[in-house]
């Protein structure tokens, strides 16, 4: 039997299959490359040392998730599929909606049909919104400030109420914290559409002289250096947590979240001199005012994770700025 992974072509989901395949896990990647490019599949099936079946599928379309699940023997499922640009959730909350929740529950209804009932979802730690109350635990309040971060939470919320309904589901809802990085090879990484919106693939561009400096949004936080400070882990640490995630589904049944970090926060000064550092190239910024919706500080509480999945981040700071800057380096 196979692992679904839905939005398999993208960033962390490309990573995963990668992890998936060398572990020897039959994957079929699903996905409707809205935020993705054709070529990582080949990338993957390279990395990975083998073949396996790829749907250009829309989690919306249900016929095409009816065809997947008839066709091939699925046993659990990476959902991984959806939109995931804050601004851009604001400015168009009912795309968000409709891709993120209506999607995932199309999912989920043809699992359900189909007897799989295990699945690793997603989530993020934008799901403890603005609350200051670090390192932030499995149990911190939940609030959210966006579109984005709230269809984070319904689903949650969804997957909690489907497995307190049928004792035969599992569901890991993974927190991610920052995910940076690249794969050793260079050949899988993020290269986002346009501007980036996230700290790293900006600074990285402004290394490969594409962007002509980074705005540091804020300098009067109250953090050492009142810059704002994160929790940045590395995408192959993360893939690999979804391995033991997926092991965990297979042995417990019931919802769990999980958080994925480090428990380390570093500030965006020291993330740009540590990518000066691992790049050699100077990254010359500006600071500017606070970016609205930011937080000061944000980082995990990872004892959850060691406790339950065995993972736990191995990957330091310097290393994922030297695997961002090989991959961005390499890009056209
Ligand atoms: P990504 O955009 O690189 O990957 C998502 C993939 O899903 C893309 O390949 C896209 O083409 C595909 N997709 C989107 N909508 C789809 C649909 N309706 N049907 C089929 N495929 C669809 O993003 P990513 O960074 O790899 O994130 C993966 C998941 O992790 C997302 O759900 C995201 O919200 C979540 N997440 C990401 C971060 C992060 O910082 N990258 C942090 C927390 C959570
Ligand atoms: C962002 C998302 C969050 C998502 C997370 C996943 C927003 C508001 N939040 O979080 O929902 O879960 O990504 O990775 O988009 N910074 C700069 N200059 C820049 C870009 C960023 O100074 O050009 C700073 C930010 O103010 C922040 C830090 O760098 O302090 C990290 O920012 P970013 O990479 O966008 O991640 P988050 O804001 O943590």
């Amino acid at each position: 039997m196979a692992i679904l992974v839905t939005g398999g072509a993208g960033y962390i989901g490309s990573h995963t299959c990668v992890e998936l395949l060398q572990a020897g896990e039959d994957i079929v990647l699903l996905d409707n490359f809205s935020n993705a490019k054709p070529e990582v599949i080949d990338r993957i099936r390279e990395l990975g040392g083998r073949d396996f079946p790829l749907y250009a599928v829309d989690i919306l379309h249900r016929e095409g998730l009816e065809k997947v699940f008839a066709r091939e023997e699925i046993e659990a499922v990476i959902h991984f599929a959806g939109l995931k640009a804050v601004g851009e959730s604001v400015a168009i909350p009912l795309d968000y909606y409709q891709n993120n929740v209506t999607g995932t529950l199309n999912l989920c209804q043809v699992m359900a049909r189909h007897g799989c009932k295990k699945m690793v979802f997603s989530s993020s730690a934008t799901v403890y919104g603005t609350s200051t109350d670090v390192p932030f635990r499995e149990d911190s309040p939940l609030s959210t400030t966006n579109p984005y971060g709230s269809t984070k939470r319904m689903v949650e919320d969804i997957l909690r109420d489907l497995c307190a309904s049928d004792g035969e589901w599992s569901a890991c809802l993974l927190r991610y914290f920052n995910p940076i990085g690249a794969h050793k090879s260079g050949l899988l990484g993020e290269d986002p559409n346009g501007i980036p919106n996230n700290l790293l693939p900006y600074i990285a561009r402004v290394a490969a002289g594409k962007l002509k400096q980074l705005s540091v949004f804020g300098d009067d936080y109250d953090t050492p250096d009142g810059t704002g400070v994160r929790d940045y882990l590395h995408v192959v640490d993360l893939a690999i947590g979804h391995l033991k995630a997926l092991d965990f589904a297979r042995s417990h049944k019931g919802a769990e979240a999980i958080n994925l970090g480090t428990g380390q926060g570093y500030s965006v000064l020291e993330v740009v001199k540590a990518f000066e550092k691992a790049s050699g190239v100077k990254v010359p910024y500006q600071m500017a005012p606070r970016r609205p919706g930011d937080i000061a500080t944000c980082y995990a509480d990872p004892t959850k994770a060691k406790k339950l999945l065995g993972w736990q981040a191995t990957r330091e700071l310097e290393e994922m700025c030297a695997d961002t800057w090989n991959f961005t380096s390499r890009q056209k």
